[in-house]
């Protein structure tokens, strides 16, 4: 009988909290008053949910997603000038932990990170995530309003963590204790943008893959149609040479950090000489192991530093060894590339007519010129962020064949160099690390589970997993000072069977085989100097 009680009790103390907090969240659409807001829904959303996403533009591909917590959904709009505004979503915990977090974006969009806020919400972030200003995957809205663009650039992060910091705190009746973001790719440069400009938002930033010195990496992912000319023509490489390509990169270079797996730890390490792979005369046309004369100086362009007008650096070159992750070589598809056409089209020159296979070095100094509302996102004095005490965690994977991991250790040089900091200090609130055999934010031949998304996680133990590092930095001063990486056997999903886990690296220490031990275990390898 006591038993039975004592879960009657339980029972009804329990249906009274969960009715109080759905009224609380069906209540808090009429209770918001936000400024130039218009607040579409609150709804309770149960754990086991899983959401859908009709009213999401179909570019971006969203996928349902489950959620395994209970939260409070809210979606409104915001609106930033009179010709633009973002649309958001903040997800609101019923066991919040205090802490606040903003996902990002990608490419040019228009997309909200819906995987990422399920992964923080189940995580009890407060968590908010908004459209960046326009909807969908294309360049198109940016044509003719600035406004747009602007909000592309800076703003609409910014004010979704403004407005988002008061919804949370107007549903809690509390402040958030911390204040967190976790992006990738043109996330990872909305992350240093708010380092740089908006200091205030967070206390620990996660920016993967950072599309940083973004005028430019548009100019460099534009120009590789510039070197491969179109599918057929002398410069233009099949597919199966690419793939020999990497086979002969990796025949040059697998072994400079002590193990042949088919990862280059350090691939700024790799001089590839591709005039190796030169077919031997007699070779009979169409043979696909071998490339001629013409087609190696096409992938010597590739792997060289991109210079523009007057012999400045446009671009660092792309990193060897990512050959075999474009989807199909995304780069060198014998065809402009999408998302810098769309830059130049509808941002650069406001002109849809604007030819991409003319696309050049006066293309290249004048879009840089232009740097619409400071988009470039390049500043190296992160010295507000580091005064008040907030810590970065960066990373790149070193397979990337979108954003070519080069230009992480370059963004990070020139923050010491503005700084005036060796990395000794630099620790203190800024740290990079070089995740090997990894491709765009996720993927990869490598130990590539690093938390750095829900579908990427194969621990929150802080040690293995990029968000919880960075809470742990924060909220108990531990520093990571590797980040110990997993790898799943036939690329499967966390919870498969372990392939094989790997410490990486904090920059500018790489990691290297010790040559004891088996390969497959992280303490055989060490982060030298
Ligand atoms: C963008 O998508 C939202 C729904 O997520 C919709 O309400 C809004 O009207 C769309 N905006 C435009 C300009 O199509
Ligand atoms: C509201 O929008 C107007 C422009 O439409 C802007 O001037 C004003 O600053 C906005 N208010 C806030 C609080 O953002
Ligand atoms: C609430 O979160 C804490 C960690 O912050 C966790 O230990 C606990 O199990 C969670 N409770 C529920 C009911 O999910
Ligand atoms: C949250 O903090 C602000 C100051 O940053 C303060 O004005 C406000 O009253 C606080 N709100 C709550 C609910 O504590
Ligand atoms: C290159 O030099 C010319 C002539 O001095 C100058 O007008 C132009 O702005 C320079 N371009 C760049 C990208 O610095």
């Amino acid at each position: 009988m006591r038993f039975s009680l004592h879960a009657v009790l339980f029972s009804s103390f329990a249906a009274a909290a969960q009715c109080s907090f759905q009224q609380q969240c069906s209540k808090l659409a009429s209770k918001l008053k936000v400024d130039n807001a218009t607040v579409w829904f609150a709804e309770y959303v149960a754990a086991g949910t899983t959401l859908s996403f009709p009213d999401t533009d179909a570019s971006c591909g969203q996928a349902p997603v489950a959620v395994g917590v209970d939260f409070c959904r809210v979606a409104l709009h915001v609106a930033t000038s009179d010709r633009s505004g973002i649309s958001m979503e903040a997800w609101l915990p019923r066991n919040w932990t205090g802490r606040f977090l903003s996902t990002g974006n990608g490419g040019l969009n228009g997309c909200l990170s819906y995987d990422d806020m399920a992964y923080t919400v189940e995580l009890g972030f407060s968590t908010v995530g908004a459209n960046n200003g326009h909807n969908g995957t294309a360049g198109t809205p940016f044509l003719n309003n600035a406004d747009i663009v602007e909000d592309f650039a800076w703003r609409s992060v910014h004010t979704n963590v403004v407005v988002g910091k008061q919804i949370s705190a107007a549903f809690y009746h509390k402040n958030h204790t911390k204040s967190y973001y976790l992006g990738c790719s043109t996330g990872g440069r909305q992350g240093f943008k708010s380092a740089q400009s908006f200091p205030e938002d967070f206390d620990g930033i996660v920016a993967g893959a950072p599309a940083v010195d973004f005028n430019n990496l548009n100019s460099w992912s534009g120009h590789f149609y510039s070197l491969t000319g179109p599918v057929g023509s002398p410069t233009y490489l099949t597919p199966d040479q690419w793939n020999a390509v990497h086979a002969d990169i990796m025949a040059q270079c697998d072994g400079l950090d002590g193990h042949m797996d088919g990862i280059l730890e350090d691939p700024t390490l790799c001089q590839y000489r591709p005039e190796a792979l030169i077919c031997p005369p007699g070779t009979p046309a169409g043979t696909s192991t071998c490339i001629t004369g013409t087609q190696a100086g096409t992938v010597r362009g590739v792997f060289s530093d991109l210079y523009g007008e007057n012999g400045t650096l446009v671009y660092p070159r792309m990193q060897p060894g990512s050959e075999l992750l474009g989807t199909p070589y995304i780069y060198y598809a014998g065809q402009p590339f999408q998302f810098a056409a769309d830059w130049f089209q509808y941002v650069v020159y406001n002109n849809p007519d604007w030819d991409p296979t003319t696309l050049g070095p006066a293309d290249y100094a004048y879009s840089d010129a232009l740097n619409p509302s400071d988009i470039r996102s390049w500043s190296g004095d992160l010295g507000a962020a580091q005064a008040r005490g907030a810590k970065i965690l960066h990373y790149h994977g070193q397979q990337d064949q979108i954003i070519t991991s080069s230009n992480s250790p370059r963004y990070y040089n020139h923050v010491a160099q503005t700084m005036n900091l060796p990395s000794s200090a630099l620790d203190d609130f800024y740290r990079f690390f070089r995740i090997s055999g990894m491709g765009h934010c996720t993927g990869g031949p490598g130990a590539t589970f690093i938390g750095q998304g829900r579908g990427a996680s194969a621990s929150l133990d802080p040690d293995q997993n990029v968000l919880t590092a960075v809470v742990r930095w924060v909220e108990e001063g531990k520093a990571p000072d590797s980040i110990l990486g997993t790898a799943f056997v036939d690329g499967a999903a966390a919870g498969g069977q372990v392939a094989f886990q790997r410490r990486h690296c904090k920059y500018p220490l790489r990691n290297t085989y010790t040559g004891k031990g088996d390969p497959n275990d992280a303490d055989s390898w060490e982060c030298v100097v």
